[in-house]
């Protein structure tokens, strides 16, 4: 068995948000493994560290770690990307800077990390690739602090084995490098394509590790559905605009793989074959393909934050305004009732904000409360944030992204169109 699978058997069944869901880490809110108490009294003296501003964001997991990331939303956030051990505390186990607390110093020259909202490992390759915004203070307004980029740590050495500062041509004035999702066929680690989200300016910028060059492609396809912009959740009302923003990443057919994107603020998934997106030098309209609505009615509560594709082509979404994590078998077409639920929970899946599915096909789920930190408050005695696993298997029993599940006729019924 490996350690990932031990680690879920051995943490298993302590709280869960549903059958299908494992609570394996809580916080009530996050710290770090200082060298020592006299080190974080010192953060804390300057400002360097202010505790109740760090909120968590992104997770992905390698062998015995789970990274996590955590954008600098407001000032004294002393790291942006820190790992904790699966074997360590499940309770407000401290962060561990990554791969240290010098590579996090903020405000220094750009070679650092500045503003880190998702990772992907590249788990043919044992890479971590990191996608740095280059933003800080995003919460008060955001502060380009440094060009956004892209790093590959060598995850056996934790040194960075690639790094690609986004050209001016593909960036925008008010671009927000928020995601990404990583190619690499046939263990061709010198061959990988990394397509990365701009959610604010509406496009998808790839990099080509062999041609070490990347390039942007925009499409009406990537906005934000100005209809679907209003969110209403966890006691409070707001309008995010945020476009393109979960990637689900097709297994290879016909020598092609299907990308499905999402916009944050929409209620329908779109498709590109990344044959498409690969070629600089053919971007057709024409090859982007619209999915029907998710689901439909007049609150439009339908928001897809992180997306997930396992090896079996099940995709993993987050429904944030909803507090539920759903699937889709894209064998299947894209109509609610053909969606499932995995798990939903207001307390526990409170805004459930990043899901991966790591190389075995375990889905892993982080929820964070997130409008609350933003908008009003969070309750410190309380746990606000938590990470879930389960395996693919468990996590669609049961629901119409099983492989097994006999569709019905009205499983075919397309979403009321209210607008
Ligand atoms: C990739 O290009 C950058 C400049 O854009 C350069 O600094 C770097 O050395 C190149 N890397 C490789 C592996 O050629
Ligand atoms: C927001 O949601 C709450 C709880 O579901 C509801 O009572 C309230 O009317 C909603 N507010 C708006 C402005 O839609
Ligand atoms: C990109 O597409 C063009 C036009 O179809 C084709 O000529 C070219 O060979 C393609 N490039 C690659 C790298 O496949």
């Amino acid at each position: 068995m490996n350690r990932v699978a031990v680690a879920l058997v051995v943490l298993c069944g302590v709280v869960s948000a549903s059958a299908r869901l494992q609570e394996l880490f809580t916080w009530n809110q996050v710290d770090f493994a200082w060298p020592s108490k006299a080190a974080r009294d010192a953060a804390i003296q300057t400002g360097a560290f202010v505790p109740e501003n760090q909120m968590p964001l992104g997770i992905e997991v390698w062998k015995d770690r789970l990274f996590v990331t955590l954008p600098r939303w407001r000032r004294g956030s002393p790291a942006t990307l820190a790992t904790v051990s699966l074997n360590g505390p499940q309770h407000n186990q401290p962060l561990q800077p990554y791969p240290d607390w010098a590579m996090n110093r903020e405000g220094g020259p750009c070679d650092g990390l500045t503003g880190i909202f998702r990772v992907q490992i590249d788990h043919a390759c044992g890479r971590l690739w990191v996608l740095d915004a280059g933003e800080v203070d995003v919460a008060e307004g955001g502060v380009q602090q440094c060009p956004p980029k892209l790093l590959a740590f060598d995850l056996s050495t934790d040194q960075v084995v690639i790094r690609h500062v986004l050209p001016e041509e593909n960036v925008r004035q008010g671009s927000l490098f928020s995601n990404l999702a990583v190619d690499t066929r046939n263990g061709q680690c010198d061959d990988t394509h990394v397509y990365m989200a701009d959610a604010w300016r509406f496009g998808i910028v790839t990099y080509s590790t062999k041609s070490n060059s990347s390039w942007r492609v925009e499409h009406n396809y990537m906005q934000s559905d100005p209809l679907a912009c209003r969110y209403n959740t966890s006691g409070v009302d707001f309008r995010w605009h945020d476009g393109v923003f979960g990637f689900g990443l097709a297994p290879v057919v016909d020598n092609d793989r299907t990308l499905y994107f999402t916009p944050m603020s929409g209620t329908r998934a779109f498709a590109v074959p990344t044959s498409a997106l690969r070629n600089e030098t053919v971007i057709d309209e024409s090859t982007f393909t619209v999915l029907p609505q998710r689901g439909g009615g007049v609150d439009a509560q339908w928001h897809a934050g992180a997306t997930a594709m396992s090896s079996n082509g099940i995709m993993f979404y987050n429904l944030v305004t909803r507090d539920a994590v759903a699937c889709w078998n894209s064998r299947l077409p894209y109509l609610p009732n053909l969606q499932g639920e995995v798990a939903r929970d207001t307390v526990t899946l409170n805004f459930p904000n990043d899901v991966k599915v790591d190389e075995f096909n375990n889905v892993w789920v982080l929820s964070n409360r997130l409008p609350r930190y933003l908008f009003s408050s969070l309750d410190l005695s309380d746990v606000n944030i938590r990470v879930f696993a389960a395996h693919e298997s468990n996590a669609i029993a049961g629901t119409p992204c099983d492989p097994h599940y006999a569709p019905q006729s009205n499983d075919f019924v397309t979403a009321p169109c209210v607008y």
